[in-house]
Order: C-alpha cells, then structure tokens, then sequence
C-alpha cells in the first residue's frame, strides 16, 4: 500500500462563522465559502471543510456529547491500484462506497470516518532557516524573523481518544497498511502512512476513561519563530491555548494546542522527526516527562508537572 498523508478533514460545526474565523485566523487559506460549508488550505493544498452539523451528508459524529467534530479525514494513495486494492480489502470486510469522483469512504471498527483518495497535495518549499551558531553563523548583519501569523505548510497527523485501542490499531496496521512509528504500550500508537515520512500520521490514545472521540488535528510549520508568532496572534485573536509551547520528546517537535470549536484542538508544531523504513519505533512508558520535556500549561504560568494531567492532556472533555 503506498498512502501518502493527510489530504482533507471535514468537521460538522455547531456555527460555521464560529470555525471560519478560527481557521482563518489560524492561518489557513480561505478557498470556498458559501451558506452551507467552507474550505480551508494549507500550503500544500490539504484542505479542511466546514459544514454544518446536521448536514446530512456528513458520516455520524463517534462522540454523541458534542456537535462540534471530525467527522472524516481523507488520505492519499499514490495510484488507482492502491485504490482498487484498499476498496477490495475493505468490501470484504465491511461497508465501503465510492463516491462520484472516485474516493472510497468507510468507518474504522470504531465508527471514526475517514477515506482515500489519489493524492493531490504538493509539495512546499519553505524558505530555509537562517540560525546563529558560534562558529556556524546563517546571518549575518541580518536580523531575526518574527511573524505575525502562522502559515502552516501541512496537516501531519490527527488523534482519536479510544476504548478499544488494540482493535483499533491491528484496523490501521493490518487492515490499511499504516507502519507503527512509536508507542505507549497499552496507553498508544503513533502510525504513519506507509509512504508518508511523517512521524506519524494517525496516533490512537487510551486515556483509560472509558470515552472515544476525535482529539486533536495537528499542522507544521517552517519554524519556531513562525509557532511562536502564530501562537500569539492566536492568543490576540482570542482564541484559548489548551497547553504550550513545549516540547514532545516522542516525535521531537516543539508544540502549541489551541482548543478548537470545531472539536477538540488544533496543534501548531515545528521540527518534528521525519521517518523512513530505517527508523526504530521504541516504546516508550507513559510519563509526563515522555509527554512534555517541557512546556507552559495555561498562558501565564510555568505548569509542567500539569502538561501531562489526565485533566490537560488526555481527557477529551478539556479540549473541546
Ligand atoms: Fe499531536
């Protein structure tokens, strides 16, 4: 299987104004806009859609406690093979449909939606980061960027909070294709797209609370000047950070959340690892210190003994 990463999430949203405004200011491009949905890019072209949550051609939400959610996320293939052969595969299983323009939709065995697609997102060229070093100088009577907003180049990986998260993860491995990156074991998986080099690309989460839900949705950007300046532009926008900036020492990014009201929370991070067939996934304990090398909890205070709370960081309810 040759799937390629995020290509499109689609949220059924409580106001749609609401979620135009936060992805707006999130720094997504506004490509479509009418009474009934709208559409949002990355640089790479991913997009995220916005509709209303009623509209009935929306999959139902997993989590029947709010009306803000992911209701699907697309991924893309590299050819009409691998199509062909994911369609195969899951009509044995189980329900799948192909739409008018060729993508196959299905639920994984939690009822989370998601489809795939012939990928159609580019490639970005972000302009190179000039640091200082002693001894290794990149600029040089130049001063230092700053941003006053973010430009996030792409969607790396979305969460889902499950109850059932072995089921889940042979679903994604063995039924899908995706390759194991890391894990919590028993607690979580971080899952990439088999020709995808992102760290992961789908991670599933067992909080041990019983609940399942759509978490998070993650973006990159080209720098921590860039999640920095967008974090604040966010925060001046009015827009609440559920934890960050910080540091994830599992995939090595340095993080922002924002609560989203689209559903769950919207992650700004910058220099994640970038993986090939040659990485060696390791198993890491469930820890705070695993979570967050280091972070802000709440904006204001230093709280790094609360990055890794059940209350902050792995209980759906907080981040909706
Ligand atoms: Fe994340």
């Amino acid at each position: 299987m040759h799937h390629t990463g995020i290509e499109k999430v689609v949220y059924g949203v409580e106001d749609l104004d609401v979620a135009k405004k936060f992805w707006r200011d999130f720094g997504l491009k506004p490509v479509a806009d009418d009474s009934a949905h709208a559409v949002f890019a990355t640089q790479n072209n991913a997009t995220i859609e916005v509709w209303s949550s009623d509209d009935p051609s929306l999959p139902s939400p997993v989590a029947t406690d709010t009306r803000s959610t992911v209701r699907e996320v697309t991924f893309g293939v590299r050819s009409k093979g691998d199509l062909k052969a994911l369609t195969e595969k899951l009509a044995a299983a189980g329900d799948v449909r192909e739409d008018d323009e060729g993508v196959i939709h299905a639920l994984d065995p939690l009822g989370f939606g998601f489809a795939f697609r012939l990928a159609q997102c580019q490639p970005v060229t972000p302009a190179a980061i000039k640091t200082n070093v002693p001894g290794n100088i990149k600029r040089l009577n130049q001063r230092g960027p700053k941003f006053d907003h973010a430009s996030p180049l792409i969607m790396s990986h979305i969460v889902y909070v499950t109850d059932d998260l072995e089921t889940q993860k042979d679903f994604y491995v063995d039924m899908l294709g995706f390759k194991l990156t890391d894990s919590y074991p028993g607690r979580g998986y971080f899952m990439r797209c088999a020709d995808a080099n992102n760290h992961h690309n789908v991670f599933l989460l067992n909080p041990g609370q019983g609940k399942r839900g759509f978490h998070h949705l993650a973006f990159e950007l080209g720098s921590i000047h860039e999640l920095f300046g967008g974090g604040n532009n966010m925060t001046r926008s009015g827009w609440e950070t559920m934890i960050g900036p910080g540091r994830h020492p599992v995939s090595s990014c340095y993080f922002r959340y924002f609560k989203n009201p689209c559903g769950g929370a919207a992650e700004y991070d910058f220099d994640s690892d970038v993986v090939d067939d040659n990485w060696q996934p390791q198993e890491w304990d469930s820890t705070p210190e695993n979570f967050a090398e280091w972070c802000l909890g709440e904006p204001g205070g230093i709280a790094p003994s609360r990055c890794y709370s059940g209350r902050v960081a792995l209980s759906l309810g907080t981040c909706r």
